[in-house]
């Protein structure tokens, strides 16, 4: 007798924001440093049409790598939460309605180095550091599962956190936000993991490990060089995350195949090369998803969308391709508009080649048949194939 297993297919989408940097500080509190950062270069004139252009997309998560805000002023926070809540509801009309928390379904937002609100102080060591992430937990800390957390104001416990979407995608948040944020010394916009943090990456990572996730590695800060104007190494010291050798380490070497950051406001992306005498071979992109709000002349106004596909065959679940597009505000038509022509492929579901059935003639080396190896990927499967995208 023959039994069929059920089989379906579902599409989810995801919108990758970051550093939208909400302002509202009033006038007269803008002294200091805060002058560098004035309201007129970082521009909320589109959140509006951003606001159109994600329902449009109606994704069902959104993840945001920290610089919500631009100076932290409880106003800021405010006016990022209605927006973000708004959002929601439009998306969400019926989990969201009548809610005043962000949901943890819809959204996951990390912090960055301008959402952390310490202010300059004498007894900052004796009072302010156990709140200086404060705010921004008690704002946004619902899309992390931290409200009911017994150490939510000591961000050295409370990070990473993890939550899982799709029942297949596996979300670590982190905080590289660190002790003297860039209003105190006034030019520190540096940051980094921490010890302590990456040994509970590792941890969770290690704990959580299942061959058939697909793992998402969340931070602020760049973990790699971003080359264009302010990538000088000069620059790079007040800015990079000065440890982030060690954390990519541990998100290769446990298998993480994406990790979101933004804090850059550029786009990028990078790969490793797939060497196949590796065992397994992994793949593992690094993504910086620019800001879509920051009008500063230089930088493009973006941010990405992914389309993730997961197959259901009986109870096993697995992803079974995920791609990538950039949107970027045109300036002239006042909209946001796709950038690749098609979309880069970032994942694709590796099949066994014994149960490969359309194409017999490829062949694998015989370890990659091996179907307890976890995390493989397809040679091919290299956005445009190793070709150059003339769209590009
Ligand atoms: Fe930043």
């Amino acid at each position: 007798m023959t039994v069929t297993i059920p089989m379906s297919i579902d599409e989810y989408k995801v919108v990758h924001l970051s550093d939208l940097h909400f302002t509202g500080r009033p006038n007269e509190e803008l002294n200091g440093i805060w002058q560098f950062f004035s309201t007129e270069e970082i521009s909320s004139a589109n959140l509006k049409i951003l606001f159109d252009d994600i329902v449009t997309i109606n994704p069902d998560h959104i993840f945001i790598t920290g610089d919500i805000t631009n100076t932290a002023h409880p106003i800021e926070f405010h006016k990022a939460k209605e927006w973000l809540l708004g959002l929601q509801n439009k998306l969400k009309p019926n989990l969201g309605q009548g809610t005043i928390e962000l949901l943890p379904e819809l959204f996951t937002i990390i912090p960055g180095n301008h959402d952390v609100s310490v202010k300059p102080s004498w007894f900052r060591r004796q009072k302010a550091e156990a709140s200086r992430l404060k705010l921004f937990i008690e704002t946004f800390g619902s899309t992390l599962n931290l409200t009911n957390h017994s150490n939510i104001y000591d961000f050295q416990e409370a990070f990473p956190t993890y939550k899982k979407l799709f029942d297949v995608v596996q979300v670590f948040s982190t905080n590289t936000t660190v002790d003297i944020p860039v209003h105190i010394v006034g030019f520190n916009a540096s940051g980094e993991i921490g010890e302590q943090q990456r040994k509970r990456l590792f941890d969770k990572l290690n704990d959580l490990r299942d061959e058939h996730s697909y793992r998402i590695v969340l931070c602020h800060h760049h973990p790699l060089i971003i080359p264009y104007r302010l990538g000088s190494d000069i620059a790079e010291k007040f800015l990079a995350m000065k440890d982030s050798r060690k954390f990519l380490r541990v998100c290769f070497d446990m298998g993480v195949h994406l990790v979101l950051h933004g804090h850059k406001h550029h786009p990028f992306i990078w790969q490793n090369e797939i060497i196949p005498e590796l065992d397994p071979p992994h793949q593992m992109r690094v993504i910086c998803a620019g800001s879509p709000t920051f009008a500063r002349a230089g930088s493009s106004q973006v941010y990405n969308r992914y389309i993730m596909i997961r197959k259901r065959l009986g109870s096993r679940i697995t992803l079974q391709k995920v791609d990538m597009i950039t949107r970027r505000y045109d300036p002239i038509q006042k909209r946001f508009k796709d950038v690749n022509s098609k979309p880069v492929n970032l994942y694709e579901e590796f099949v066994n080649p014994e149960s490969r059935t359309e194409d017999p003639t490829i062949n694998e080396s015989d370890k990659w048949k091996d179907k307890e190896k976890p995390y493989r990927m397809n040679k091919t499967d290299l956005p445009g194939g190793g070709k150059k995208d003339k769209s590009d």
